[in-house]
Formats: C-alpha cells, structure tokens, sequence
C-alpha cells in the first residue's frame, strides 16, 4: 500500500491550516491547489521547510492545477470567499456555488474513489451541491460544521468550568447556521452530565456563545473568517476515514429519511471509517429539541432551493 494523498483545494487561511495539521500527523502526502499563481507553491514549499525542524515526514506540494491530485484518497474542499463582519453564511451562497462546482467538477474526473469533506459555506449547501454534482454515494460526501460547532461549545464549556477540554464530549444537531442546535442533554463532563455541573441559564448562554461562535470570530478578525479550528476539525475527519478509526462525529450528511428529513445535508452523528460515513445515528430528542432540529433544517432547506438544481 502506498501513501495516502490528501488533497486540499484552497490555500487560503483554512486550506493552508489544514495542509499543515495534515501533513503534522503524516496523514498521507499533501497537495495544495489555488487559483492563485504561486500562493500554493509558497505555502507548501514554507510548510514541507517546516518538517525538518518539526520532524514530520510528509510531501507537500502546492500547484495551480488538478494534475497533482489525481487518485487523492481525500480531498478537503476549502476554496471560496469568507465572510466579512455583518454577513451571513447565506450571503456568500451564489460567489461560492459557483466555485465549488467548478472545483467538484475537477476533483471527482481525477479521484473518482475520493472522500470529499467540503468546509466551505454556507456548508451545508455546498455539501448537497457537492453531494450533487460528484455523483458519489453518499457514504462519500460530506461537510465539516459539527466538529467545529462542537469543538466552541466544549471550549467554552472548559472555559467556563475550569476544567480541561479533553473531558468535555459534546455533541449537536442541525445546520452550520444561527439555528444550529447545541444539544447539552448528550454533553457531559467526563460522563457527568453538564446539567449537573452549571445552571440551566448558564447553559443556555453558552449554547448561545456557540450558535453565534462564527460571528465572533469573523467580528474580531474583520477581514475574514475562522481557520484553526475549521482546519482542525476537516483534518479529524480526514483522520477518522483514513485510519479507519469509525469514530463518533457530527457531520453534515445527506439525509434520506433520518430525524425524518429526506434530500437534505444537514448536521447529524455519524461513524465515520474507512467507507466514510457509515452509519447514521437517530437520537432520541425531546419535543423541544425535535421543534429545533425542525427549524434549523427549515433554514437549511431554503438554502438549499436557492440552488435550483
Ligand atoms: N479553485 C481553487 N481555489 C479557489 C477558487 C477556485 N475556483 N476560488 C477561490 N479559491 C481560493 C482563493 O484564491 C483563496 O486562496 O480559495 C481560497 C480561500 O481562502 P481565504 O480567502 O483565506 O478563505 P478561508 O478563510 O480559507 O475560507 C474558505 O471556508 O470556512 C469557510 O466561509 C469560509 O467559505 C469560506 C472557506
């Protein structure tokens, strides 16, 4: 068996970010694509330069065209326009469609086998887009929002508790959006649940941090959006399919008939192992958690027929 290839399109903040949290846990080989003439070459050659004194052994190559990713084992999707403060996900919806059909078209020609993990937004949008112009089972497509929704609600959790992040599981439901649905019923401190640990309303003022955990981000950087933790969170995923880990993540998936949603990409537990996503897993939700989940995909949905496919 030779190297893995993970293929990243974009080299700007995300892509760049995961190229290197890629190619630090030696993942595989890394190739960066761009648009931008000698942005990608740049970076990788500035990263690959960082692995002596690092001492991880990966290729890293940076190229403006799709040759170098043919048979990529992974390709994390990153290319598109971020947000700026007083956007939302939804406003950058026609830039990027365009882009990441243009981006899909190229990948799936030359990684016929590929698994996609697409970041970029609105996510769970291109992720059906994606999803729809690959023609690949939908085992193979999916988009990163919930390990990153999740990743802000436990480090605020920690933040909160003076505790560390590693004994924080949290897990979550619904759209990468303002409706996105914390669930803090499934959260628990090394197995204690967190409602024992904080007050209702504390809880509820971190679900709400989280829900608009994007926006502080972008109203702090002013001109873009968050990269380290988006990075981080397509790496996990890249991870668990490549070594086969079938771990536990919320992750945008297309739906047909789970928490009763069918042609829909919306954020949901699954395994994920060597054949992708591989299960599904239906939580049992309140009637006030289910009236959430409704609402959040309501606005997915409509994001959705925007595309009018
Ligand atoms: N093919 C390849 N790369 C492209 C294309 C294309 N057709 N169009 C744009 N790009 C590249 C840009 O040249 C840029 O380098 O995508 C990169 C995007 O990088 P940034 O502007 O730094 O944006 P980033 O912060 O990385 O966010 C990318 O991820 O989290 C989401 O909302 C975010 O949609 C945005 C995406």
């Amino acid at each position: 068996m030779g190297r893995k290839k993970i293929s990243i399109i974009g080299a700007g903040f995300v892509g760049a970010t995961a190229a290197h949290w890629a190619a630090e846990k030696e993942l595989g080989d890394v190739v960066v694509v761009d648009i931008i003439e000698g942005l990608p070459q740049g970076k990788a050659l500035d990263l690959f330069e960082a692995s002596p004194i690092e001492g991880f052994d990966a290729r890293v190559i940076g190229t403006n065209s799709y040759e170098e990713t043919k048979d990529s084992d992974v390709v994390i999707i990153t290319s598109g326009v971020p947000r700026k403060p007083g956007m939302s996900r939804e406003d950058l919806l026609d830039v990027n469609r365009k882009i990441i059909e243009s981006v899909v078209a190229q990948v799936v020609e030359r990684s016929p086998r590929a698994f996609l993990i697409i970041v970029t937004n609105p996510l769970d949008t291109m992720t059906y887009l994606a999803y729809k112009k690959s023609g690949f089972p939908r085992e193979r497509v999916m988009g990163m929002a919930g390990v990153l929704d999740t990743a802000r609600f436990r480090a605020f959790i920690a933040m909160e508790l003076g505790v560390s992040v590693e004994d924080i599981q949290a897990l979550l439901l619904g759209g990468h959006g303002d409706e996105m649905v914390p669930l803090p019923r499934y959260t628990t401190v090394s197995g204690i649940p967190l409602s024992q640990l904080l007050p209702r309303e504390k809880i509820e003022r971190l679900v709400d941090r989280t829900r608009k955990g994007g926006a502080e981000i972008v109203n702090l950087l002013k001109t873009g959006s968050a990269f380290y933790a988006p990075s981080a969170g397509a790496v996990q995923m890249a991870e668990a399919i490549l070594k086969d880990k079938k771990r536990i993540l919320p992750c945008c998936a297309y739906l047909q008939g789970e928490y009763g949603l069918k042609d829909i990409c919306f954020g949901v537990p699954v395994k994920l192992g060597a054949k992708g996503v591989e299960a599904i897993i239906e939580l049992e939700l309140t009637e006030e958690e289910k009236a959430l989940v409704a609402k959040s995909a309501d606005s997915v949905k409509k994001s959705i027929a925007e595309l009018k496919l």
